[in-house]
């Protein structure tokens, strides 16, 4: 939210670009969006990652629209007042026309704009000519990756992902997530594209910065070398759930 209390427009967000640094969490659930929005949070990602770190999913790919419909309105249950992103499942986003029925589907489930990922020109053109409001993603780009490898080390595949943020913007995308590509290329496309560039695993020169939240609070049991970890989540889960178990076994409770 802003100063104000009121929610970040997708138009407030891009002009915060060299002026502000954007904080971005993603959240799945409504106690997590509670909290992020208490924090100040300034924008909300429910990210297809849900599949990984909350489903128990190998792949995002897993993820389907109805997944994503209750995450979303679970997330804005707890976070009113925060804009919500909220994320394509694979392939949901395969063509403009599907794009935009199921863009509809997540804004009417709650979030204010939508993300895909990868060159979908087209797809972005048509969503944004119909007044939704897009965010572009680019370096890896896990619904299509082969592995989870940094993209863009060699000059050949730098030169890719800086055209595809270049396209994205074209485009109409408002904001652009860059994925675990080299710090020096993500400031590169930083300075070279209009819109604010947001990181994860992309050095500190970014417009602002993005991690998931289980990855942030550590909850779960890995996690990619290049996120921070600002809490131990799961092994107080663990540790509260042994104290609860020997208070029960030991007839304390
Ligand atoms: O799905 C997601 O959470 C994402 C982030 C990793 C940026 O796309």
């Amino acid at each position: 939210m802003d100063m104000t209390g009121k929610k970040l427009s997708a138009e407030s967000l891009r002009r915060m670009k060299s002026v502000a640094p954007i904080p971005m969490l993603t959240a799945y659930t409504t106690p997590v969006a509670r909290c992020l929005e208490q924090a100040g949070v300034a924008v909300i990602l429910v990210g297809d990652t849900v599949g990984m770190v909350e489903m128990g999913f190998d792949s995002t790919r897993h993820v389907t629209m109805e997944h994503m419909q209750y995450h979303i309105g679970a997330v804005r249950r707890g976070a009113p007042n925060t804009h919500i992103i909220g994320d394509f499942p694979y392939r949901s986003d395969r063509d403009p026309d599907t794009a935009l029925r199921n863009a509809r589907l997540l804004l009417a489930a709650g979030a204010d704009s939508v993300k895909l990922e990868g060159p979908k020109y087209e797809v972005i053109h048509h969503l944004v000519k119909n007044g939704i409001d897009v965010v572009g993603h680019t370096g890896l780009t896990p619904q299509t990756a082969a592995n989870f490898k940094q993209v863009g080390k060699d000059a050949a595949e730098a030169e890719r992902v800086l055209d595809e943020a270049k396209g994205i913007t074209e485009a109409g995308a408002f904001l652009l997530v860059l994925e675990h590509i080299p710090d020096a290329l993500a400031e590169k496309i930083t300075t070279a594209v209009k819109i604010p560039t947001i990181g994860i695993g992309a050095g500190k020169n970014c417009d602002g910065q993005v991690l998931v939240i289980n990855d942030a609070i550590g909850m779960g049991d890995r996690w990619p070398p290049f996120s921070r970890q600002y809490a131990y989540v799961s092994k107080t889960i663990t540790e509260a759930a042994k104290t609860f178990v020997s208070q029960v076994k030991k007839r304390k409770f």
